[in-house]
């Protein structure tokens, strides 16, 4: 769907925010003739807070209609393009609104909470646009659950070929199959932290980021195994922890690629309710106090 958000109708939406830009441009033209300098006060000003204010609301109702299937009006690609661009163009509507004058007052409160949530709307448009593409290549054919099933029987598989191993590397491979962290809180998921270990033989924790440690230990072991079939189970364990470390690294960076995609959503969505608090505040004290 995101794909092709900005060329919906061929670029339709993006010529009815000019024409709305154009025209805010023209009713705020109207006012250098005027004695007064250009402010929200002025009808050309207040003509343009009315219409930056409906944008915003219109703009804030993408959420309703995306949970609506009985609506009829237009399509949730057609309201999601429209959005993006009217997104932007209200922010030309309300700078020429405030006459570009901008103090230390709840006006400007509004002014830079709409801001943030138009920063954080082209922060999701741009994850939208790139990330389902770099989730497809990441992913290279299998969803999260296949691949979390192929860990599992490389899990199964590392284990019991660890078990033919001498102790050092049969606690370290076992405790470290068993200690490997994917996901886990927020950030952990958001920045891909790894906060996996393994054991030692004298029961010492040691970090395992990206299982690397615990692949250099098996490695660095081969060369000192005296028996044939010692070297051969060090090899299999190798091969079955760096297949293990490939399906470690693309579960986790689906994780984090996923995370993105839903977490802007958490501040666009809080800013907007809070930018919408302070319109009504900024109107009743306009109107209070004018
Ligand atoms: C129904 C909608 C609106 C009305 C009736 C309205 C009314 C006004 C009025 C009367 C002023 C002049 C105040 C003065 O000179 O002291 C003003 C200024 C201003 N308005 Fe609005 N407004 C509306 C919507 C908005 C919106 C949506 C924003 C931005 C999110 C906004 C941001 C500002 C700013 C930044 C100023 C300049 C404050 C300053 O001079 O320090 N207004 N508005
Ligand atoms: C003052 C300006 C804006 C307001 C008040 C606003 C508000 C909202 C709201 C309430 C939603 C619905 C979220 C949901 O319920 O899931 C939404 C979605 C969205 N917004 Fe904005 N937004 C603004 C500006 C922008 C801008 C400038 C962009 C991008 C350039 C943008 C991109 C998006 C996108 C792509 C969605 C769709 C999310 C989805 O379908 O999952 N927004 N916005």
């Amino acid at each position: 769907m995101f794909d092709n958000i900005m060329r919906v109708r061929n670029y339709r939406y993006f010529w009815w925010c000019m024409g709305s830009i154009v025209v805010a441009v023209g009713v705020f033209a109207t006012q250098t003739s005027s004695n007064e300098p250009a402010n929200g006060g002025t009808w050309q000003g207040l003509v343009l807070g009315v219409w930056a204010a409906l944008l915003i609301v219109w703009l804030t109702l993408l959420g309703v209609r995306k949970r609506s299937y009985r609506f009829r009006l237009g399509t949730v690609q057609d309201w999601t393009s429209l959005h993006v661009y009217l997104g932007v163009g209200v922010l030309v509507v309300a700078t020429l609104h405030a006459g570009l004058q901008f103090g230390w007052n709840v006006h400007t409160l509004a002014y830079v909470l709409m801001f943030a949530v138009i920063i954080s709307g082209v922060v999701g448009l741009f994850t939208y646009l790139s990330y389902p593409r770099r989730i497809a290549d990441n992913q290279q054919g299998q969803n999260r659950s296949q691949l979390f099933g192929e860990l599992y029987e490389l899990n199964q598989q590392g284990i019991k070929t660890a078990r033919s191993c001498g102790p050092e590397v049969q606690t370290a491979a076992i405790s470290g199959i068993q200690r490997t962290a994917i996901g886990g809180g927020v950030l952990s998921q958001l920045f891909a932290r790894d906060l996996s270990r393994f054991e030692t033989l004298d029961g010492v924790q040691q970090p395992n980021p990206h299982q690397a440690p615990l692949i250099d230990l098996v490695s660095k072991r081969i060369p000192r195994a005296d028996k044939h079939d010692e070297v051969t189970a060090l090899q299999d364990l190798l091969v079955i922890l760096c297949r293990r470390q490939a399906v470690i690294e693309r579960l986790r960076k689906d994780i984090r690629l996923q995370g993105w995609l839903q977490a802007w959503l958490y501040v666009h969505v809080p800013l907007t309710a809070a930018t919408l608090t302070a319109v009504v505040v900024h109107i009743l004290v306009t109107f209070i106090y004018w």
